[in-house]
């Protein structure tokens, strides 16, 4: 007899690419090839713990999108907009930890920018972001258990919606 009472939970999206990068440079130049996937209206949500490298690949999405201004911790404010040095769009960095509600609270950082134009990065948006796309794309950072010293990351992207479901993100593991 089937069993129907149990509450189906929802499967986690399996990632469509699992990457070992090795050092900061490496995870530099990751952003700066999936730079080159990207595009207005972007959502990249970033995850992973302290010091696991989202800014370091932020880093490197700066400098494959072609924009201006060194990509930092935005430590002391919410989000940070860097223009595009041609006619890309903006990358507008997020560092939701201080974020109580989700992205709308933006709406009130007077960005100067309109966020379906920009392509959107954003730290610890785990909770605050996901309710408000349908599309984005999840990017995973984390040490395996015991790496403490070393700089090995291992990276795993996974696309959600419409967006992402024709993009081979595999070519980023090549
Ligand atoms: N493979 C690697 N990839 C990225 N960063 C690395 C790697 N190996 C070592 N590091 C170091 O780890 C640190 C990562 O810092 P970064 O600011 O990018 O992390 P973060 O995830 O943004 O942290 P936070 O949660 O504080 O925002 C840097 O000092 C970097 O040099
Ligand atoms: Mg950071």
């Amino acid at each position: 007899m089937e069993e129907t009472s149990k509450t189906q939970v929802p499967a986690e999206p399996t990632p469509d690419v699992e990457i070992t990068v090795t050092s900061p440079e490496q995870m530099r130049e990751l952003g700066r090839r999936l730079a080159k996937l990207l595009r207005a209206g972007d959502l990249v949500m970033l995850s992973g713990e302290l010091g696991a490298g989202k800014t370091t690949l932020t880093r490197g999405l700066g400098e494959g999108l072609g924009v201006r201004g060194a990509v930092t911790s935005p430590t002391f404010v919410i989000a940070r907009v860097h223009p595009s040095l041609g006619d890309g769009p903006p990358l507008v960095h997020v560092d939701a930890y201080r974020l109580s509600g989700g992205l709308d609270e933006m709406e009130d950082l007077d960005l100067d920018v309109s966020l379906p134009d920009s392509v959107v990065v954003v730290e610890w948006g785990e909770g605050k972001v996901e309710e408000l796309t349908d599309d984005r794309l999840q990017v995973v950072i984390h040490r395996a258990v015991g790496d403490t010293t070393d700089e090995v990351r291992h990276v795993t992207l996974t696309g959600i919606g419409e967006r992402w479901a024709a993009v081979d993100l595999s070519v980023l593991a090549a």
